[in-house]
């Protein structure tokens, strides 16, 4: 079985759905978020506090690289990991893009603790939000297919996932 590949804006249940499917499908769920924490043994946010935005796109795209090279796995890619053309053609090669798509109210809403994404943690994060998503759409348009997630619960868009298969 080819991968799944989750992509999306942060706090579009891209984790929450990808270990849900995964759990369904009986395969693996990783995280590349996750990857890099653990390589780097420090979290995202620390990452981008103490080395920078661009170490931590060096690290995501070396990871995103590994997860790519991954069977039979759900892949939950980091918000920002499919702008990165490399990336895209790692993860369009591993398998099937699916991408989670949400409105900004919504991210607002499903994100509690804006710390912990560090490009979210500005004085005003819904018009940074809604400014990031504007310029990634065309990159989250590259999916092979997207579902929007406003309206459903995680199982609901777990069985939108698995009709598509
Ligand atoms: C980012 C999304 C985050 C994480 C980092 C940068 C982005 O992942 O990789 O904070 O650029 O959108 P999630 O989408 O899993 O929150």
């Amino acid at each position: 079985m080819r991968n799944i590949i989750l992509v999306g804006f942060m706090g579009a249940g891209k984790s929450v759905v990808g270990k849900l499917l995964a759990k369904k499908l009986n395969i693996d769920f990783v995280e590349s978020d996750e990857m890099i924490e653990t390589r780097e043994k420090m979290p995202i946010k620390d990452i981008f506090e103490k080395k920078g935005e661009p170490y931590f796109r060096k690290v995501e795209k070396e990871i995103v690289k590994e997860a790519s090279l991954r069977k039979n796995s759900v892949i939950s890619a980091g918000g920002g990991a499919i702008i990165d053309e490399d990336n895209f053609k790692n993860l369009k090669s591993s398998g099937i893009i699916i991408c989670l798509k949400t409105s900004p109210e919504t991210i607002l809403k499903r994100i509690k603790d804006l710390k912990t994404r560090p490009l979210l943690n500005v004085p005003d994060p819904k018009k940074q939000i809604e400014e990031l998503l504007e310029k990634r759409k065309p990159y989250y348009n590259k999916a092979d297919f997207s579902i929007e997630t406003d309206e459903l619960n995680s199982e609901q868009v777990v069985k939108k996932i698995m009709d598509l298969l």
